[in-house]
């Protein structure tokens, strides 16, 4: 989600405006997240050259009403679509369409977020188009660990940017590996979820640790690294929507809605 999307910078310190669930919200949330999980693996198998992303769009909206969900992005904000599909140096929230047909070596992050019974998941995964270069895969890698080394800082009485220094690190490391200066992209980041898609906090993928609200049993966050190849710094296209890298180097995006445990951190978008 956006930066400025949260508003109340003493409330969110604090932590007060965070939604906190029941052990039996967290199990719907979970059932939530399993449809998401479920509808970025049909489009993950539909992916390939040739695939318009409007045709990905509409496998994922099917799956999801298929399950009794209801697709959540579809109408946000005046939002087209039931996935965002963002091909190549497309950051975030790209807009599917029948236009855009994909090609080999494409990438392509997709976005999904359903809403079950009230409760919202939401998850992201970035998915090579055919044969794709060693450089990319590496980039997508480097942001898949990210998200995990992310996840695996989501701790009962940490502060919330432990997560956000976990997520740096972990690209630093990465980039560190593969010899390739990533660039994290600072204007977007994850955020507090459950009745609603995009809720306090908002959850920044570099900094310090140890400040924030300290997580709670019950708090449910999505985590969402985006990584570049180049710079960090972003454009909008004139639709409005679509997020892209100033420099035209390719971006990824890993996503997980994620809830905080007595016993750590549970996946809630994971198939099931
Ligand atoms: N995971 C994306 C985010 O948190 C969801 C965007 S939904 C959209 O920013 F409808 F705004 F595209
Ligand atoms: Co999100």
């Amino acid at each position: 989600m956006n930066r400025s999307g949260v508003r109340g910078m003493v409330a969110r310190l604090r932590g007060r405006d965070i939604e906190v669930k029941s052990p039996g919200e967290i199990e719907a949330m979970r059932a939530a997240g399993a449809v998401v999980a479920r509808t970025l693996a049909a489009v993950t198998e539909l992916t390939a050259p040739g695939v318009s992303t409007a045709e990905l769009d509409a496998l994922a909206e099917q799956t999801i009403r298929d399950a009794g969900a209801v697709p959540s992005f579809l109408g946000y904000r005046g939002y087209p679509a039931s996935i965002c599909a963002s091909v190549n140096e497309q950051i975030v929230h790209g807009i599917p369409s029948a236009a855009q047909v994909l090609a080999d070596g494409d990438l392509i992050s997709v976005d999904c977020g359903a809403i079950l019974d009230g409760w919202h998941g939401d998850s992201a995964v970035t998915i090579p188009v055919g044969t794709v270069s060693a450089a990319d895969l590496a980039l997508s890698k480097a942001c898949e660990e990210a998200l995990h080394a992310g996840i695996a800082a989501v701790r009962a009485g940490g502060r919330l940017t432990d997560i956000s220094h976990a997520v740096e690190v972990a690209c630093e490391a990465a980039a560190a590996r593969d010899g390739v200066p990533y660039g994290i992209v600072q204007e977007y980041g994850g955020h507090g979820i459950g009745t609603s898609m995009h809720m306090d906090p908002f959850l920044p993928n570099h900094g310090k640790p140890g400040h924030g609200p300290r997580l709670r049993v019950g708090m449910a966050l999505a985590v969402e690294p985006m990584l570049t190849g180049g710079s960090a710094e972003t454009r909008e296209l004139d639709d409005e929507w679509t997020v892209v890298t100033a420099d035209g180097s390719r971006a990824v995006h890993w996503e997980h809605t994620v809830a905080v445990t007595a016993d750590g951190p549970r996946i809630l978008t994971l198939p099931g």
